[in-house]
């Protein structure tokens, strides 16, 4: 039997900043002054990222640009590169990103990388906790509640078929 099956997905839209409820506002705010932080000369393309941790913790990253182009690190990566190496055991419940150009924050949100959300889907497996990811533009923001929907049909752990700790 052939059958067509149709995905679709979910993400909430805010018109404006400060619609956004107060924690995911500081994240965002987080997020976009991390990005002031990246180093980027090539592209000159700012990105932050804020991880939100179970216990409230923030721990953001920004990209940082190489001369050998494919060994820079994308925000995203960045931060959660940071948030695993220094508090293993504190998950990850969001993860805002914010980006800006040479004349500021960018007007559409900022969506993750291929790359990162293959390393956003790792950390939820890792975790076993869902991450909310905040796409914050200059006004608009788009939250989705988990990376399946940014990335379905993902390649993960389940597919090696095996269990880890
Ligand atoms: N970048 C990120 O930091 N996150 C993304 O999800 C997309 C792209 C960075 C990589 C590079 O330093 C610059 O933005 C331009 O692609």
């Amino acid at each position: 039997m052939i059958r067509t099956n149709n995905i679709t997905f979910s993400y909430t839209e805010y018109e404006k900043t400060q619609e956004l409820e107060s924690g995911d506002m500081e994240l965002v705010v987080a997020a976009r002054e991390t990005a002031l932080n990246a180093y980027a000369p090539y592209s000159k393309f700012r990105v932050g990222a804020a991880v939100r941790l179970e216990s409230g913790a923030i721990v953001c990253g920004a990209n940082v640009e190489n001369a050998a182009f494919p060994s820079g690190i994308c925000a995203e990566r960045s931060a959660l590169s940071n948030s695993i190496s220094n508090l293993p055991h504190d998950k990850p419940i969001a993860l805002a990103i914010a980006a800006m150009t040479e004349y500021g924050l960018t007007e559409d949100p900022p969506s993750p990388c291929g790359n990162c959300r293959q390393v956003i889907a790792e950390e939820e497996s890792r975790s076993g906790n869902q991450i909310r990811i905040i796409l914050s533009g200059k006004d608009k923001t788009l939250i989705v509640k988990s990376i399946s929907n940014l990335l379905p049909l993902q390649f993960n752990r389940n597919n090696l078929k095996i269990s880890l700790p």
